[in-house]
């Protein structure tokens, strides 16, 4: 798919996806070693972006899956087309008992299947980016069954048989961890862990995400982000929404975040009752604005030469 990992750089950042050092080779291994990326972590922290940007990157399709309670084979992999299965034997009129073997099989071949996304996925001729998205949604059986796919690069149909892969796709398997996904899957893949992004990394998100808002707001963005993280907060703001804040100010032609802003920020960045409660506090959002300033002036995110989640997993710990 790639040929070095220079080459995923420039086209990941042509792609207006910022990612760090250690995630730029995570990915280009997985691709050059045909192996799934679990991609796990908090919503709106770049895992669908992810698959979406490799698949522009590689120039090549995408075929998703989105996982749901209840999900069953006929979605993921397809089902037989009943109306041209009988369109096929209306054309043909009569049937001696001799043709009939021969005809049954015609019907159960892949051209009277309607094609769900994991096959299409394996019937691709150029190899394309599979999409398995919110697999923490299904259960465990479903999950059971995407190993063959997974491990195997094939898929068995009932009546039709086993169907090779003409080509392996580039797998992403995202999850918000609702449920904990099993170890026979993450011990097939690559695990990318989806955290909150450095201050640096997200001023470069703004900076791509939201080019024609104030570029001065960016690194002010970034540092509210961190600031409002720091808050202890039931729902801190994702990457995404901190791109709708950048997108909002625009709107509103604010080049500052200043406290004055409170009242008609606090939607686009307190989303439960509580959150909005403990901003509303007396002082809450003038520190945060103290904070923002601060840390937009003096952070300096990664530790040099370290990877950037490792870095924020130790200083956690
Ligand atoms: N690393 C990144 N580079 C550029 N943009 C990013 C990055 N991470 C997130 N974004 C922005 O955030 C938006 C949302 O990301 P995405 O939909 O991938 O989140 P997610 O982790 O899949 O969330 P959810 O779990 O809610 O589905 C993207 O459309 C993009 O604008
Ligand atoms: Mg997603």
């Amino acid at each position: 798919m790639f040929s070095s990992i220079e080459e995923l750089s420039e086209k990941l950042e042509a792609a207006k996806y910022v990612t760090d050092p250690v995630t730029l080779k995570v990915i280009y291994l997985a691709a050059q070693m045909q192996k799934p990326v679990l991609a796990e972590g908090p919503p709106g922290s770049g895992k669908t972006e992810l698959a979406k940007v490799v698949a522009i990157a590689a120039d090549t399709t995408i075929e998703r899956l989105q996982c749901y309670e209840g999900i069953n084979e006929e979605k993921a992999i397809g089902k037989f087309d009943e109306s041209l299965q009988r369109l096929y034997l209306n054309t043909l009129g009569g049937t001696s008992r001799a043709e009939w073997a021969s005809l049954r099989r015609d019907l159960h071949t892949l051209e009277f299947f309607q094609e769900g996304p994991l096959l299409r996925a394996l019937l691709c001729e150029k190899p394309c980016v599979l999409l398995i998205d919110e697999i923490d949604k299904v259960g465990e059986a479903f999950e059971a069954e995407l190993l063959e796919i997974l491990s195997d690069w094939q898929i068995s149909i009932p009546k039709i048989g086993t169907v090779k892969a003409r080509s392996r796709p580039f797998v992403v398997l995202t999850s918000n961890e609702v449920r904990r996904i099993g170890d026979p899957l993450r011990r097939r893949s690559l695990y990318l862990r989806f955290e909150h992004p450095t201050i640096e990394r997200e001023t470069r998100i703004l900076e791509k995400r939201t080019a024609d808002s104030h570029a001065e707001l960016h690194g002010q963005l970034a540092g509210f982000a961190h600031a409002l993280r720091g808050y202890t907060l039931e729902k801190p703001p994702s990457i995404a929404e901190m791109v709708d804040l950048a997108e909002a100010l625009k709107i509103l032609r604010v080049r500052e975040i200043s406290a004055e802003l409170r009242d008609v920020l606090l939607p686009l960045i307190a989303k439960t009752p509580n959150d909005r409660k403990r901003l509303l506090l007396r002082d809450g959002f003038e520190s945060l604005v103290f904070d923002t300033q601060r840390y937009s002036r003096d952070f300096d995110g990664t530790e040099h030469g370290e990877d950037e989640q490792v870095c924020a997993e130790r200083r956690r710990f």
